[in-house]
C-alpha cells in the first residue's frame, strides 16, 4: 500500500495543478520507498532532491498562475512557500553533508506540510480560480 494514496478531496479543481500534486504525491511516495529500503546514503539523497527540484518547479507554476489572475491572498501564499523552500532546502544540504539521517519524522513533516497547504492555501485560490470562470467574479 501507498504511504500517501490520492483522494478527489485533494482536488483543487484546476487539471495543471491537481496533475503536479499527483506527481509531488508520486516522489514523496518515492522518498518513503527509499527510507524504507535502508540507510544508503545517495539513495536517500537522490530522492531527496527529486523532492526538491519538482517542489521548487510547482511552486513557481502556482506562483504565476496566483500572479496572472491577481489571486487574493498572494503574498501570504508565497511568503508560505517561502517558508517551506528554505526548510527543504536545509534538509536537502544537511543530507548531502551527512548531518541529517532523514527519519520517517521528517517525511512525516513534508507529507503533512504538502496534504495541509493542499486543503487549505491551494484550495482557496482554486475556487477563486473557478469562480472567474464560471464568469461569477469580474
Ligand atoms: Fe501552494
Amino acid at each position: 500500500m501507498s504511504y500517501i494514496k490520492w483522494k478527489s478531496t485533494y482536488s483543487i479543481g484546476i487539471k495543471v495543478i491537481d496533475d503536479q500534486h499527483k506527481k509531488l504525491i508520486e516522489i514523496l511516495n518515492d522518498l518513503f520507498e527509499a527510507h524504507k529500503l535502508g540507510t544508503r546514503k545517495e539513495l536517500i539523497t537522490s530522492a531527496l532532491e527529486k523532492h526538491t527540484d519538482y517542489l521548487l518547479y510547482h511552486f513557481k507554476t502556482e506562483e504565476d498562475i496566483l500572479r496572472e489572475n491577481n489571486c487574493p491572498g498572494l503574498e501570504e501564499h508565497i511568503e508560505e512557500h517561502n517558508i517551506f523552500r528554505s526548510q527543504i532546502s536545509n534538509f536537502l544540504s544537511d543530507t548531502k553533508k551527512g548531518n541529517l539521517l532523514l527519519s520517517i519524522k521528517t517525511i512525516d513533516y513534508l507529507k503533512d506540510w504538502t496534504i495541509n497547504h493542499i486543503l487549505g492555501t491551494d484550495k482557496e485560490y482554486g475556487e477563486y480560480l473557478l469562480e472567474i470562470e464560471l464568469g461569477k467574479i469580474f
